[in-house]
């Protein structure tokens, strides 16, 4: 007998940015601009800049909480953590890993994903892939960002446009129909050096020249990326709904990468949609990179844009030049009710437990690392008394 079909669906949310506000008019008191051009040009007002001690890591780990709140359930049974990020904590270990830690997520398997503004759709729809294949039944997928520490805060032409982030969904199996119904992802790599973070990496390795040269910050040629952005997001779309054997019409909601207005209602113009059905909120967070599209679901729902049954079509494009695609059928009741004081308490034990388990853990690999050079040689043969 045939296994029930599975589906992959969104049952927890959670978003994180920093407290810190910069303005447009903060930015024109750092470089030539103003708050006129950049209201106009791109439709952004003000964005959340990382403080210091605030990280991909720190604001993950505060979009993930929420989630799982949301989704009332034990980091202990997420089967797979994917944070897509091109500003992790460090090259490696990866932040996923950090955040498994700091989860006490044992099970997990975590990973970085980098498919620049893409990334979020890119993990949700691996992830949701995953779930439905049968490999897994809990997934938590993140969008995070620290742009304002790859940013070149001299340069006009990139500083005006971002701000950082996170924003996070919990994808659970389960045989009921809906959630995320089809994905398209794709890329075309000729693009790669109209956005590029040029050194840090093995081509370009951290020199005193490189630092100079000013080439560990964001460099961009904004107009053919522009256009770029305005002739994939209708055509992404249409494809993921032909895929999923849907029409443009049937959409509830688009919830597109936040980059630029501009290229908000380009898109809406090119799929024939009135501009209320992109959601927008560039205004007060600019472009967070990968986690624009968590971040403005999560929106989407405080703000009760979404019902059940509803369609979503979530669309990216970014670095690389990739694109993604994903339509996702909404299928839980709002709202959600709040948790309990009982599981926030709960969780928050579960939590410092985490804390102390991985300081433990740190501990018995040094006190092994101690005994092993007393009872041990260089060989690992054992000493003689
Ligand atoms: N303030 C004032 N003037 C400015 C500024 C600024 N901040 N930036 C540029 N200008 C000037 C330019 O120098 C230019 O002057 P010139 O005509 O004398 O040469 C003029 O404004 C127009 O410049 P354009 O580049 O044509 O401006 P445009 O209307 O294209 O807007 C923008 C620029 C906002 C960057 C736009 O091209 C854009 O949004 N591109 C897409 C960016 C994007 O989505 N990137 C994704 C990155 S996400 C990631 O993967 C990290």
């Amino acid at each position: 007998m045939d296994s029930p079909r599975r589906h992959a669906h969104i049952v927890g949310w959670g978003k994180a940015v920093p407290e810190r506000v910069l303005t447009n008019g903060d930015l024109a008191a750092m470089v030539d601009t103003s708050d006129e051009w950049i209201r106009q040009r791109t439709g952004i007002v003000e964005r959340h800049i990382a403080g210091e001690g605030e990280t991909t890591f720190s604001l993950s780990l505060q979009a993930a909480q929420d989630a799982l709140d949301v989704a009332d359930l034990d980091p202990a049974r997420l089967d797979l953590i994917i944070v897509a990020t091109v500003t992790p904590d460090h090259a490696f270990p990866a932040t996923a890993c950090l955040l498994q830690d700091a989860l006490g997520a044992k099970k997990a398997a975590p990973f970085d994903l980098s498919a620049g503004c893409s990334g979020f759709v890119y993990g949700l729809s691996l992830a949701a892939d995953l779930l439905r294949a049968g490999s897994y039944e809990h997934a938590l997928v993140i969008g995070a960002e620290t742009l304002s520490r790859i940013t070149d805060w001299s340069d006009r032409d990139t500083c005006v446009l971002f701000g950082d982030g996170a924003g996070a969904v919990i994808l659970q199996a389960s045989e009921m129909p809906g959630g995320v119904l089809a994905s398209v992802l794709g890329a075309d790599g000729s693009g790669g050096e109209l956005l590029i973070l040029p050194a840090g990496g093995s081509a370009h390795p951290p020199t005193v020249e490189t630092v100079a040269a000013r080439q560990h910050f964001i460099q961009m040629q904004g107009r053919p990326v522009f256009r770029f952005a305005t002739r994939v997001l209708p055509e992404a779309s249409r494809q993921v709904l032909a895929r999923a054997g849907l029409t443009v019409e049937e959409v509830t909601l688009f919830v597109p990468h936040q980059a630029n207005d501009r290229i908000l209602q380009a898109a809406a113009r090119g799929l024939g949609v009135p501009v209320e059905r992109m959601f927008s909120n560039l205004a007060r967070y600019g472009n967070t990179s990968s986690a624009s599209i968590p971040i403005a679901l999560c929106e989407v729902i405080e703000q009760g844009l979404v019902k059940r049954d509803d369609l979503i079509v979530c669309v990216a494009f970014g670095a690389g030049l990739t694109w993604a695609a994903t339509a996702i059928r909404w299928s839980l009741p709002l709202p959600v009710p709040a948790p309990s004081r009982r599981v926030t308490i709960w969780r928050w034990l579960c939590y410092r437990w985490a804390r102390l388990h991985s300081r433990w853990r740190r501990l018995w690999r040094w006190i092994d690392a101690r005994l092993f050079q007393i009872l041990y040689d260089r060989d690992g043969k054992r000493k003689r008394r």
